[in-house]
């Protein structure tokens, strides 16, 4: 059975690189015009014009997730494109801690609370209202499996992932009835940018990195973005309030 879409139209934050870039190209390839957001403009075009290469139809809007005005001027900016919001996935994030809890600063603590749970609080502030408008929708927020359980010497990204877990699960009640489904994705260790500053500098924790998935390996930004689009789909219409582990088996052990 193929996915199907009856939306046109889905947002993509963090849409740069990495799994956001990926998730894009997937959403373009289905045919939906595809609004890529992000603070790195060169990485925004850059994903908007391999979605225009390939035949889609992408936007590049620059926003800074954590900042409200910004974040409800791109939603005004999706409806000015195309005049209505399907599907969003909420997915920019960042990791910058390397050390112990107590080791932990303020300014650390703020900049990963600030994007990773502010940023996404934002988004489907933002979001919402709009699906309830245009009478339904699906949201994705990328959580982790950091999320899920402990995240050694990440206390303040595993709290910050937990939290956007909250949030999904909250928003999925609250608009169960309005034909909106709200869900999270949690990846293990995925082949990104991201992953390769937290463990190329160290061959034995790369190493470590694929021998902890069961499966013997670290994951593809394209098996992220394959479940972000079935969690958006028709098909999982009575899916809603999940927090969906893409994680070569991790979690389950
Ligand atoms: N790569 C992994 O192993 C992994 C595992 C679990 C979860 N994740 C999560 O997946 C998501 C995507 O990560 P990735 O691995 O693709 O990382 P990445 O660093 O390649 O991409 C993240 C994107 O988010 C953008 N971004 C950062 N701050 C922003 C802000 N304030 N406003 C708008 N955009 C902003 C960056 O510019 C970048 O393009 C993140 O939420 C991350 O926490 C990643």
């Amino acid at each position: 059975m193929s996915m199907t879409f009856s939306g046109q139209v889905a947002l993509v934050t963090g849409a740069a690189a990495g799994i956001g870039r990926a998730t894009a190209l997937a959403f373009a390839a289905q045919g939906l015009k595809v609004v890529v957001a992000d603070l790195d403009a060169a990485g925004g075009e850059g994903t908007a014009a391999l979605i225009r290469e390939a035949g889609g139809e992408a936007l590049f809007v620059r926003c800074d997730v954590t900042r409200d005005a910004e974040v409800r001027s791109l939603m005004a900016s999706v409806i000015d494109a195309y005049g209505r919001l399907d599907y969003a996935f909420n997915n920019a994030g960042i990791e910058i801690e390397k050390g112990r809890l107590s080791e932990g600063s303020e300014a650390e603590f703020d900049a990963i609370m600030g994007v990773n749970v502010k940023g996404v609080w934002l988004c489907m502030k933002y979001q919402l209202p709009l699906m309830l408008a245009q009478g339904g929708g699906a949201i994705v927020n990328t959580a982790s499996v950091a999320g899920l359980g402990a995240a050694p010497k990440m206390s303040i990204y595993s709290a910050s992932k937990h939290a956007v877990i909250g949030l999904t699960k909250s928003a999925a009640i609250e608009y169960a009835k309005k034909k909106i489904r709200v869900n999270a994705v949690c990846p293990a260790v995925i082949d990104t940018d991201m992953f390769r500053r937290a463990y190329e500098s160290d061959p034995k924790k790369g190493e470590f990195a694929a021998t902890m998935h069961p499966v013997g390996r670290i994951g593809k930004v394209e098996e992220i973005a394959t479940a972000v689009l079935y969690l958006c789909c028709d098909n999982a219409a009575f899916t809603t309030g999940q927090a969906l582990a893409v994680d070569g088996g991790l979690t389950a052990m």
